[in-house]
């Protein structure tokens, strides 16, 4: 199973450095090895990226709209971001459920959405700090898992990507450590085979996010499971997020 490492620009960077940076990506990723490398830049930047850089990295989107086509003003559906050549979509990042008041059953949607268009969901949970300083951070991850799953049957698993991302690590610097991360990892793990079944569990990708960087990345991704990484902060300067990458390939052949 091939690694992930996703960049997520959030809401940040101007044209110019954000086609600067996706050239440095391109010539820096020559051949990525056993990591596929996706970044997720701002929605404006998609299609031009997508035509001038043409598949040499894929691009994700940071969300889609909850509905399919027709009079919701400032929305982009899933299928708009098939037709200009996205392969995925973020959806339910804390960020979005934070600011925005993105609800689970909102995420459930775009999950449907997302998964109709033919994408790939790299589906985002995680605890903020009281939940996990009361112990209830397995019970709130996997009850947005739940939900955001409910109508994904065990075929349509195969283009769901998780991203745990607890939010106390998120932009903050302080990262879940290696055992903190593999613990929710194999939960989440667990979990995906009472919803599913084994096979399911074991071929879903489960990435960690929150403050992910080149000093913390290769002890994170040997975890067993941890299949890569959602990179926010990191992800802004290719001389990092090529670490990263470079820490994902490191961590596949020390596994095999
Ligand atoms: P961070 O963000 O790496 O800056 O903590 C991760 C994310 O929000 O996806």
């Amino acid at each position: 199973m091939r690694n992930i490492v996703t960049g997520n620009w959030k809401s940040n960077k101007l044209w110019d450095e954000a086609d600067k940076l996706m050239s440095e990506l391109v010539t820096g990723i020559q051949s990525s090895g056993n990591t596929e490398v996706m970044v997720a830049p701002p929605t404006p930047f998609l299609a031009a990226l997508q035509s001038k850089y043409n598949d040499q990295i894929s691009l994700a989107s940071q969300q889609c709209s909850a509905n399919g086509e027709g009079a919701f003003t400032g929305e982009h559906t899933a299928s708009m971001l098939k037709s200009i050549g996205v392969t995925s979509v973020l959806i339910g990042h804390s960020e979005r459920r934070e600011s925005f008041g993105e609800t689970d059953e909102a995420v459930a949607s775009k999950m449907e959405r997302t998964l109709e268009a033919g994408l790939r969901a790299i589906l985002c949970c995680g605890e903020n700090l009281d939940e996990r300083d009361a112990g209830n951070h397995f019970e709130r991850v996997l009850g947005q898992l739940s939900h955001a799953l409910k109508n994904v049957d065990a075929a349509g698993m195969e283009q769901v990507v998780i991203a745990y991302e607890p939010i106390w690590a998120i932009g903050t610097g302080r990262t879940a450590s290696a055992a903190q991360a593999q613990e929710m990892h194999a939960t989440i793990r667990q979990h995906l085979s009472t919803l599913y079944n084994e096979t399911v569990a074991s071929s879903t990708r489960i990435l960690y996010g929150g403050s992910c960087k080149p000093s913390n990345a290769l002890e994170i991704f040997t975890q067993p499971d941890v299949n890569g990484g959602l990179i926010g902060g990191a992800s802004l300067n290719s001389s990092d997020f090529l670490a990263i990458v470079a820490a994902s390939n490191e961590a596949i052949s020390k596994a095999v």
